[in-house]
């Protein structure tokens, strides 16, 4: 049996997508090898959001061209955003690529290995559902669910839209109904997918439309469900009725990645993002007059073009007031084709770095507080096994969505009660007090 590997990159989004791959490679007859070495098939399912991703990727695809040299019948195959937006010069500039889909084009993924020519290579088109397809599920507990593909926003650093097309939302009978099966199977935790998840169904007819408010609701009646989280929102999207089905669901975590991406109302006016300075402190005021103990992580890009000291100040100035859990900091990367690449005030590299070495300090220090904080409290914990590196140690994750350690043992999937006894700003560490559910 020819075995398959898959190496992923970027966001929930490929990991689910991911799973798809896996499914309909093991449809196709092939087995899953247990590393690249062992693989007669490479997969790479690519993200292509900053030049970081794309010089990592291309470092891959060159060790796989050694390896092919040595072993001819090895196929490598490309899939996910840096594939298709390489569409053009995938199969001249990389002659070793045998197949090559974008990521409205995996169902496609089969027929592009056995194709010849231009055949090899499936792109545009995001008509299909991934979703619809097989998967391969990682946990048996814990599953992705997508609600839409693609993004309406016009966020003048990102080239997403032009990767993943316009928003698609899919119909709420087939996602409840996948989410029905998905606990049928055992699932308790989901979480919902979509670039801009909160944007969920405005493109449905009115016959058929679905807020994202009433999904939450409705996934939050599916009995066996009792963790619902969701990514990403975006603030704009963030109105009223969310966040009363946040607060009223009684199996939506008390968690939310609200990304911020610049504090400076001027710079988020550049960024196209629609909201400013005022609007996202009014956002989390409300967010936390709902759900007191809520834990809020954020994206923030540093060094955006014309990004000024006094911006920067304001992103810290919003950081701090604001406290969140954790966050993911970027420096800013131009994309080709994205409106700000083409903005002639980008910042000196050394700027950005320094920058983001305050940010980083700023959102450590906060982590650790807040973590800080729950020591003392009991938190419910679902477990997800022995941890990685000491297997007398088991981890899981709080619904405040923290990394939690722990003894004794719980298997994975079961729910447990943690009193939290130490915390560094990554983890919370403690003793179970008493299974909630075995
Ligand atoms: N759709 C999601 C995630 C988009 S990509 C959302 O809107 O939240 C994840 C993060 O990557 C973004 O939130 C942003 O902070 C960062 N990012 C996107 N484009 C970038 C770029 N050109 N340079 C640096 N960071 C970028
Ligand atoms: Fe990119 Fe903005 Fe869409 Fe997120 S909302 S995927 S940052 S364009
Ligand atoms: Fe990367 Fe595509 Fe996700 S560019 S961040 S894998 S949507």
């Amino acid at each position: 049996m020819r075995r398959y590997h898959v190496t992923t990159f970027g966001c929930q989004m490929n990991v689910h997508d991911s799973e798809r791959i896996k499914g309909m490679l093991e449809g196709a007859g092939l087995g899953e090898a247990p590393d690249r070495d062992a693989a007669d098939v490479l997969v790479f399912n690519t993200c292509t959001i900053r030049e970081k991703a794309d010089d990592r990727l291309v470092q891959h695809l060159h060790d796989a061209r050694g390896r092919k040299e040595r072993d001819p019948d090895l196929q490598v195959v490309v899939a996910g955003c840096w594939a298709e937006s390489q569409r053009e010069a995938i199969f001249r500039e990389f002659p070793w690529v045998d197949a090559a889909v974008g990521p409205g084009r995996i169902g496609s993924l089969a027929d592009a290995m056995r194709a010849e020519g231009d055949e090899r290579g499936a792109f545009g088109s995001f008509d299909d559902f991934a979703a619809d397809l097989p998967r391969r599920r990682e946990r048996d507990f814990q599953a992705w669910l997508q609600l839409s593909m693609g993004c309406n926003s016009v966020c003048s650093y990102c080239i997403v839209p032009s990767v993943r097309g316009r928003e698609r939302s899919r119909h709420p009978r087939e996602v409840l109904a996948e989410a029905r099966q998905l606990a049928a199977e055992g699932v308790t935790e989901i979480m919902l997918l979509g670039q801009n998840v909160n944007s969920y169904g405005r493109d449905l007819s009115p016959d058929e439309r679905c807020t994202f408010a009433e999904m939450l609701r409705a996934v939050d009646a599916i009995d066996g469900i009792s963790r619902i989280r969701f990514m990403s929102p975006h603030p704009k999207d963030m109105r009223g009725d969310v966040i009363a089905a946040m607060a009223e669901s009684d199996a939506v975590c008390n968690q939310l990645h609200l990304p911020l991406q610049s504090g400076s109302t001027r710079v988020l006016k550049r960024m196209r993002r629609t909201y400013d300075q005022g609007r996202y402190l009014d956002l989390v005021a409300r967010l936390r007059d709902a759900m007191p103990d809520i834990a809020l992580t954020t994206d923030v890009i540093v060094g955006f073009p014309g990004e000024s000291d006094a911006d920067f100040e304001d992103t810290l100035d919003v950081y701090e007031q604001v406290g969140f859990d954790h966050a993911f900091t970027f420096i800013y990367s131009p994309r080709r084709g994205t409106e700000a690449a083409a903005f002639e005030d980008q910042v000196a590299d050394e700027v950005k770095h320094e920058r983001l070495e305050r940010l980083v300090d700023v959102v450590q220090r906060h982590a650790a507080a807040r973590n800080a904080a729950l020591v003392g409290t009991t938190q419910e914990v679902l477990s997800e096994g022995p941890s990685r590196t000491d297997p007398g140690v088991f981890r899981g994750k709080t619904r405040g969505n923290k990394t939690a350690l722990f003894t004794p043992a719980a298997p994975a999937g079961s729910v447990v009660s943690m009193v939290v006894e130490e915390s560094t700003s990554q983890t919370l560490r403690g003793r179970i007090l008493s299974p909630v559910v075995a």
